[in-house]
């Protein structure tokens, strides 16, 4: 099976890459490099000693998909590409809906000018807003605070749409928890530009002491601990669970909305504590006021993936605080020279 990963040189869609060569498949990468560097790919085809080809190019250029569809037989496609800061939509929710749906509607016309029927689309947990009780399930509703999470909702109705009017598609749409960690090997891992937004890469710099301390968004939250609460997946559980998927919807038709999480919350300082122990570590850090946008708690209901997929992650908290840091210590400054 050969397999199209958009956004494939990116933090998720690298590791994917590695699992799903590892698995036997053939891949094939259409990355712009906004936000990932082709020496990703270089490390995922020496891990496994088989060929990872990176187009560069862009999801919402006709063109440049057509590029990716003239290299041969594509039997799916995982599409991963997309602008994905929650602030940064807030700032320019133009930019974010122009790109993330125009990229989603013009890969759906590509493929299925080249009949190609099986899609694996990465979504995201934001889809199911605020005021929700947990663990959240695939059935609950959905509604978004914000532009970002919003272009993964309407993708999410786009696809399901296309696959409604078109017998032959199959669709499955992973929600993603929060993705953490590295593969084993240390070579590669999440390389944020600038500072980091997310939990688990300001850790890690803190660690390296390209940091100085931590700042944990409020303790007033109702929680154990009053800070906030996610279900941390680590991103080679994640990547199984696009394997599990892509195998699901080769032998399905239709729409399937599954959770890609542990089904367990783990708190700000739940991770701290975490990462200092698997680690040896100490991390400095300060209690801050919460960030505008920030919900309590947030963790999956697993049931469907287990059922549907016959996939559950397996990594613990300990392999994601040490994979994260091996990553770190060994790449300090991500993929630069
Ligand atoms: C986790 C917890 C923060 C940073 C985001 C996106 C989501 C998905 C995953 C794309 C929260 C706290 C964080 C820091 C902190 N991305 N925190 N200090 O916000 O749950 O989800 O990333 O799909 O769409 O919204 O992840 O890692 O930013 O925050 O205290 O420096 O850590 O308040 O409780 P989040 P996060």
């Amino acid at each position: 099976m050969r397999v199209l990963l958009t956004g494939g040189a990116g933090y998720i869609g690298s590791h994917t890459a590695l699992c799903l060569l590892n698995a036997g498949y053939d891949v094939i990468v259409l990355d712009n490099l906004s936000n990932s560097s082709p020496e990703a790919l270089r490390r995922v085809e020496k891990l496994t000693g088989k060929s990872a080809p990176l187009i560069v190019g862009d999801c919402t250029d006709r063109n440049d998909l057509k590029r990716v569809f003239e290299t041969g037989p594509i039997d799916a496609v995982i599409h991963f590409a997309g602008f994905k800061a929650v602030g940064e939509s807030v700032e320019k929710p133009l930019d974010y809906y122009d790109n993330n749906l125009s990229a989603t509607i013009h890969l759906c016309e590509v493929m299925k000018e080249y009949g190609c029927h099986i899609i694996v689309f990465s979504s995201s947990a934001t889809v199911y807003g605020t005021n929700q009780t947990m663990p959240l399930r695939e059935d609950f509703p959905t509604g978004c605070t914000n532009p970002y999470g919003w272009t993964k909702w309407i993708s999410e109705r786009i696809l399901t749409d296309a696959a409604a009017a078109d017998r032959d598609m199959s669709v499955v749409l992973l929600r993603y928890f929060n993705p953490i960690g590295a593969h084993e090997s240390g070579c590669i891992g999440e390389d944020p530009s600038g500072i980091p937004l997310n939990l688990m890469p300001y850790v890690c710099q803190v660690a390296s002491g390209k940091l100085q301390r931590l700042r944990v968004f409020g303790n007033d939250y109702p929680t154990p601990d009053g800070t906030g609460v996610r279900d941390y997946i680590h991103v080679c559980d994640l990547a199984e669970g696009h394997l599990a998927a892509l195998r699901y919807a080769a032998e399905n038709r239709g729409t399937q909305v599954v959770n890609l999480g542990t089904g367990v919350g783990y708190s700000v300082l739940d991770i701290v504590k975490a990462f200092e122990k698997a680690n040896d570590l100490t991390i400095p850090y300060d209690i801050c006021p919460r960030r505008p946008g920030d919900i309590a708690t947030c963790y999956a209901d697993v049931q469907k993936a287990k059922e549907v997929l016959h996939w559950q992650a397996k990594r613990t908290l300990e392999d994601m605080c040490k994979d994260a840091w091996n990553w770190q210590k060994n790449n300090p400054r991500g993929y630069e020279k």
